[in-house]
């Protein structure tokens, strides 16, 4: 306590603390007398006692040192560390509280790490390439999926040479005999469900037509729908969750909601999908609503192909929750659904719109996204045991949200700050770099955005500095949260593509070292089962 005093007083007759009060107001924005929100937090014992019952968890908590036998990967695309911190603060003031201390369900579990997200030609990613690194373990170019950056974008010839195809963990674990799922808010074929099963050098190639486009025959570089029905790892998952159908229906077919198709060579894919499975003897159900999707929840069939949307799921303050179902639904019926494998499973999860709403500036819809996730992350931990089931929850890359202002303590979230700018005119507390929300300065001021006519709706745009048509993604690293087997495995600071190697070695499945070989340390061994593996992927390809 002493010396903490002391280091304080030494701050202070130091120069910089005159600065320093400069740069950080005694109290901030506020005219009004301090008032304590909290009032147990004012004791020093209140921190203590948080602090002792975190030391007591983690000292009481038993990591599983068990094999994974399922792996869910929970995805929230556009997840940066400041999401993290306005939705949990939102969390907490949604249910009255301050909010600041809140916890969404994920960051609860035990372990934290970062991951660098930067591609082989990218400063700043996107989800294609980040889903290589998170999903086959392999950074790449910019907007490719599933192949490695000797592949340019576009570069279909280049595509081709299948040596330069990753294969993905949910092909780990088919070829280790378990099954593996997709479940997404965005069309099925976007760029971080495709991760799971697409080899495309680019991830605009979504129906064929998009392919003919940029001058490309489609036999050689099949689109994503086509990969997801006909091919391997595709035609292979048991459960397929998503929005798109326009991009398995011909131009002239309308879909059960009256929306047109996007091919171009007269394929009904959702009729292929259903033949196939027929073809194999399997069971199988195409659903395309909620209705339907709960009705099949006390028979489930071998496959489900679900797709809720011509284009992307509606985010969910603006669905009918009637007619649509919601994250946490998906996952549960997936989870039920692969679990009767008796050899566990493999399920990708994404909350993929919380990437729109801030490439919209659109906040408020960033932030419940995030904790539609959250739900849907807890589900599934209720659903799984900690003793068998790995969670990993992360993103794909950041945004440039910022989180700023001195306001005070409970302070809304979504509101302005209770500073002002240098002419006495509010700014949000919650605002973007860049992106669609730029307003001109007029007499050299910002304008007065708390007084527009549509503050705080839905679709109300928080201020930007930088006019572009899209807000862009951020260069930050990401967080990672694991639960589960070997979950200590996932701390520290990593390349991403390091992430479904660390989800292969809980569940002892895919290339590599492996927990479950514990005692076999003899060199050579693991050379000899990486090559068997590499053996036995390539017969199941043919
Ligand atoms: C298909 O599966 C059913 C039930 O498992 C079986 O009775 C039938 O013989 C199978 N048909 C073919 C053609 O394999
Ligand atoms: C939601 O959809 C149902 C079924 O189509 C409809 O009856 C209901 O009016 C819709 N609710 C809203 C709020 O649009
Ligand atoms: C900004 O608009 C709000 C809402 O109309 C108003 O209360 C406030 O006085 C305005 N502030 C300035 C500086 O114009
Ligand atoms: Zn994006």
């Amino acid at each position: 306590m002493r010396s903490l005093l002391t280091c304080l007083v030494t701050v202070c007759v130091a120069a910089a603390c005159v600065r320093g009060d400069r740069y950080h107001p005694a109290d901030p924005g506020s005219r009004a007398a301090a008032t304590v929100v909290n009032r147990a937090e004012t004791s020093a014992n209140y921190w203590a006692q948080e602090a002792q019952a975190a030391i007591k968890a983690r000292l009481e908590h038993k990591e599983s040192v068990k094999k994974a036998r399922n792996v869910v990967m929970f995805l929230g695309d556009g997840m940066s560390v400041p999401t993290l911190a306005a939705a949990r603060t939102l969390l907490g003031q949604r249910r009255g509280e301050t909010g600041e201390e809140a916890k969404m369900n994920f960051e609860k579990f035990p372990t934290v790490g970062l991951a660098k997200t930067y591609c082989v030609n990218a400063q700043i990613a996107d989800s294609a390439c980040t889903a290589t690194a998170y999903l086959c373990g392999v950074k790449t170019t910019y907007g490719a999926i599933g192949v490695n950056a000797e592949v340019a974008r576009r570069d279909c010839d280049a595509s081709t040479d299948t040596s330069r195809h990753v294969a993905s963990i949910a092909e780990w674990a088919l070829a280790d005999g378990r099954d593996a799922g997709v479940v997404t808010t965005t069309r099925i074929t976007h760029a971080s469900p495709a991760g799971v099963y697409a080899k495309v050098a680019d991830r605009d190639w979504e129906h064929n037509q998009a392919v003919l486009n940029h001058g490309h025959d489609t036999d050689r570089c099949p689109d994503i729908a086509l990969q997801l029905v006909h091919k391997h790892p595709g035609n292979k998952l048991k459960v397929i969750f998503g929005g798109g159908r326009r991009n398995f229906l011909p131009i002239d077919v309308r879909d059960e909601e009256g929306e047109v198709g996007r091919r171009t060579d007269n394929r009904n894919l959702i009729r292929e999908w259903l033949q196939d499975k027929e073809d194999r003897n399997v069971t199988n159900k195409y659903v395309w609503n909620r209705q339907q999707l709960m009705s099949l929840n006390d028979d489930l069939p071998e496959y489900i192909l679900g797709l809720f949307e011509s284009n992307h799921l509606q985010y969910n303050l603006q669905a009918n929750l009637t007619t649509e179902p919601t994250l946490t639904e998906l996952t549960e019926i997936a989870i039920r659904s692969l679990s009767r494998n008796e050899k566990g499973f493999f399920l990708f999860v994404e909350g993929g719109r919380i990437d729109h709403a801030h490439h919209d500036n659109l906040v408020e819809l960033a932030l419940d996204e995030t904790l539609e996730m959250d739900k849907a992350v807890a589900r599934a931990a209720e659903l799984l045991s900690e003793d068998d089931s790995l969670i990993v929850v992360t993103a794909d890359h950041a945004h440039v949200m910022a989180f700023n202002g001195y306001s005070r303590r409970g302070h809304d979230i979504l509101g302005p700050s209770r500073d002002l700018d240098e002419d006495g005119v509010p700014y949000m507390t919650l605002s973007y770099t860049n992106g669609p929300g730029f307003r001109a300065h007029v007499d050299g001021k910002r304008p007065n955005v708390t007084a527009e006519s549509d503050y705080r709706g839905l679709q109300w745009e928080a201020h930007v500095d930088v006019p572009l048509e899209d807000e862009t993604h951020g260069g930050d690293d990401v967080a990672v949260f694991a639960r589960g087997p070997h979950h200590s495995m996932f701390t520290g600071l990593y390349e991403q593509s390091q992430l479904p190697h660390l989800m292969a070695y809980a569940a002892c499945i895919g290339p590599g070292r492996h927990a479950c070989s514990g005692a076999t340390h003899v060199l050579g061994q693991p050379v000899l089962l990486f090559a068997l593996f590499i053996l036995l992927t390539s017969l199941f390809q043919l």
